[in-house]
């Protein structure tokens, strides 16, 4: 029994201590920070950002922070890229003709892999953050609606690549920005590796 209670306490105690270092290293971080100069500051904040997808799902989006934009990273199924090919003659620059993404996404699906897209999440129109809305013939969006994004500021309609839709207020693409893939499941956002 007091061997028990021994057990516990030295476990109590053990957790305790590695609460207490966990503590001691982040107040030791942040004067680290405070410490950096303003250009090291500014290259922090432009810095690539690593973005691990092995965890995303078909048909999910991801949320990644890049110079303080969100860039979202989704995931599209087959059926999402084929609904996509059929909306060309809604879409006011269905051909990414407006430099609104590196050259090496400027085709049909404006990706480097077709299955993920990876966008600045901001709209065109005056930069609100559009809802991802992934469902076929939402009920509030239509019944023509192939899944894509939703601006609720003032009702601009992207599909599932960021193209705009014709006569909406945004008036053009959302931004592709640059990345490459270091592996299968990792990109950087941010640089355009080999590709540029
Ligand atoms: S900011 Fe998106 S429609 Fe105006």
């Amino acid at each position: 029994m007091s061997n028990d209670v021994n057990q516990s306490r030295r476990r109590f105690l053990t957790a305790t201590t590695a609460v207490v270092g966990g503590a001691g290293a982040a107040a030791a971080a942040v004067p680290f920070v405070a410490s950096m100069s303003p250009s090291a500051r500014a290259r922090a904040a432009g810095a690539p950002v690593e973005a691990d997808i092995s965890k995303l799902e078909a048909g999910r989006r991801v949320t990644f922070k890049w110079r303080g934009k969100p860039v979202w990273i989704v995931n599209r199924t087959d059926k999402m890229l084929a609904d996509m090919k059929t909306l060309e003659g809604t879409l006011a620059d269905p051909n990414s003709e407006a430099p609104q993404q590196p050259e090496y996404t400027q085709n049909g699906t404006r990706s480097i892999k077709d299955k993920y897209l990876v966008l600045v999440g901001l709209c065109t129109h005056l930069g609100c953050s559009p809802q991802f809305r992934p469902e076929v013939a939402a009920e509030d969006l239509g019944a023509d609606w192939k899944g894509g994004f939703f601006c609720p500021c003032h009702g601009s309609k992207f599909d599932l690549a960021g193209r705009v839709y014709a006569g909406v207020p945004a008036p053009t693409n959302m931004v592709i920005p640059p990345h490459y893939y270091i592996d299968d499941n990792t990109i950087l956002i941010g640089e355009d590796g080999g590709n540029a």
